[in-house]
């Protein structure tokens, strides 16, 4: 089962080195976040999968990595200059700011410094607000002398358009690809990776013949669909938003969004896929008035270039049309580590003590039940999770932890009783589990000295490691500091496919002589565990990570 709620996933990617919040030792930035240790292989290796299956598994596609800074005119025949705005509003009593599409009600709902609550203070009418972030151009800041930062990769593509088809002399169809970073000043970022101000695009223009666009759109939708479900993120997951006219982007014909159901923050995009026509490399162009263009785009007196193509069986220079998948790199992480997450029990605890943890249990919601302090909606929210947690015992006794850590939670003394009662059991009879997709894991193996003091234990183990992770570049490390069970179960946590433990029977010392040379390999997914010899470890283990 994936997550249940958006918090098990910030939890564990705090806890465990995946995703910190930017300059913490600050008091933080909103909007911004940095990829730790594991965190940054995870990234790496979902775009490297990315690359893989849209450049190198298709014969029709090269790569780009544009400048993040462009010439400020790019923006403003892009149409970003005039349209990338978020109408806003302010609120009049506690100035909190937010955009006016997404106000549900007609009054705010902060308090007046700005937490949940009533302050139904009115807002102001409201007004565009540009999302692209401004720098400075060299040493003299002036209102000329200014770049954007890029609120989309899409464009260092377009701008390099000619350069790609003369160097690479491709023939319609053709697409770039192109992975980097992208800036926008959201009003309200929120949702841990899922809006902020920072992150990474995944972005393919795929430039067709007029005429073939739209069956290169449904081409593309299949396309991302199947490579959603490759990296854990299968199709009865996501749901297709067929943009409505009204809601289209300024460039853009039609628009197939693909929505994936986050928990705790719902059914939302996690990649778009449009049609952008003609729109951008003709607004980019010179020469407009003979391009037979079909988008209405601003008249151009800047550009230098015609991005135009020879189509030399209809003899005539035509603008491609454009079929654009965009991805958030955040945003598909985020989906990827949810679909992986489980809390599972290994095996079941014993009744008498699960008797006495459903007791606590019930003490706890009836103190919930009677005490005053809590808002009603905490008290609702408690009792519910509560008592879904009650019928599904012992499968769902992990969610005891989001149970006391939910507002309302810390008002109840019985609350130290529950979790003194159900923590041993989650020690010894769950484990929390991120089962991804091998070749996504950023610890592709971890291996373990059974005795840590024992020299030639110690020296086969850190062998096995730099093997491992240097002649056959997969991602290994190397721990002693626990029974070998914690050791497993820290691993789980991460999505580790492979534990390989180095015993007395690996260096011939132990009972069993037709076992030396061989170490025990124990799988994530299944936990079953089997001996391998130390020579067959490489072959074993990379047919397993190819999945
Ligand atoms: N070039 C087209 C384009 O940028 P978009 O729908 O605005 O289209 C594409 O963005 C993808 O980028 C989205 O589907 C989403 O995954 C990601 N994205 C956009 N804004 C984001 C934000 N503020 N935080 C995280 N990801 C974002």
């Amino acid at each position: 089962m994936p997550a249940l709620s958006m918090d098990q996933i910030v939890s564990l990617c705090k806890r465990r080195g995946f995703i910190f919040p930017g300059s913490e030792i600050y008091g933080g930035l909103q909007g911004t976040y940095d990829f730790g240790p594991l965190g940054v292989e995870l990234k790496n290796n979902l775009i490297a999968d990315w690359w893989r299956t849209n450049v190198y598994a298709r014969d029709d596609m090269e790569g780009l990595d544009a400048a993040i800074l462009m010439n400020r005119l790019v923006w403003k025949y892009s149409g970003h200059e005039q349209t990338f705005n978020d109408p806003l509003v302010d609120c009049l009593v506690c100035k909190g700011r937010f955009r006016a599409d997404k106000l549900a009600d007609a009054r705010c709902l902060l308090h007046p410094d700005q937490r949940p609550g009533t302050c139904e203070g009115r807002f102001t009418e409201p007004r565009d607000f540009n999302m692209m972030f401004k720098t400075a151009i060299g040493p003299v800041a002036d209102d000329e002398a200014f770049a954007y930062l890029r609120p989309e990769t899409a464009q260092g593509i377009f701008a390099n358009f000619a350069n790609v088809l003369t160097t690479t002399s491709r023939k319609l169809p053709f697409g770039i690809a192109q992975v980097g970073k992208a800036f926008r000043n959201e009003i309200n970022p929120r949702n841990f990776l899922f809006r902020v101000r920072e992150f990474d695009q995944m972005e393919i223009e795929f430039f067709v013949l007029p005429g073939t666009d739209e069956a290169w759109h449904e081409h593309w939708l299949q396309a991302r669909l199947d490579w959603w479900a490759s990296v854990g993120v299968p199709r009865e997951r996501i749901t297709i938003y067929d943009v409505p006219a009204d809601e289209l982007a300024h460039y853009s014909k039609r628009t197939y969004d693909l929505m994936y159901d986050y928990p705790s923050i719902g059914v939302q995009e996690i990649e778009g896929i449009a049609n952008r026509t003609d729109y951008d490399l003709g607004s980019h162009s010179k020469d407009q008035a003979q391009l037979n263009l079909t988008a209405r785009v601003n008249a151009n007196h800047d550009s230098t270039a015609r991005l135009t193509y020879y189509d030399a069986e209809r003899k005539t220079h035509l603008v491609p049309y454009v079929i654009e998948p965009s991805a958030g790199v955040g945003r598909g992480l985020l989906a990827v580590l949810c679909e992986a997450y489980a809390e599972e029990m290994t095996k079941p605890p014993a009744p008498e003590r699960l008797t006495a943890v459903g007791e606590a249990l019930a003490a706890f919601l009836k103190s919930v039940g009677r005490n005053e302090k809590m808002s009603p909606q905490q008290r609702d929210e408690l009792l519910e999770q509560g008592q879904s947690i009650a019928a599904a015992l012992p499968e769902r006794l992990p969610a005891v932890e989001t149970l006391l850590a939910m507002p309302g939670a810390d008002l109840i003394d019985l609350g130290k009783k529950l979790r003194g009662q159900a923590q041993p059991l989650l020690d010894e009879h769950y484990r929390t589990v991120l089962h991804l997709r091998p070749r996504l894991a950023p610890v592709k193996v971890a291996v373990f000295p059974l005795k840590r003091n024992h020299e030639k234990i110690v020296a086969t183990a850190r062998q096995i490691r730099r093997q491992l992770q240097l002649e056959n570049n997969m991602r290994t490390v190397y721990d002693d500091t626990g029974a070998i069970g914690k050791l497993y179960r820290r691993q789980d946590e991460i999505g580790t496919p492979f534990c390989v433990t180095v015993d007395f029977d690996t260096i011939g010392e132990g009972k069993d002589g037709s076992l030396t040379g061989t170490v025990t390999v124990r799988d994530r997914d299944t936990m079953a565990q089997e001996r391998v010899a130390i020579g067959e470890l490489q072959g074993y283990l990379e047919a397993k990570l190819r999945n």
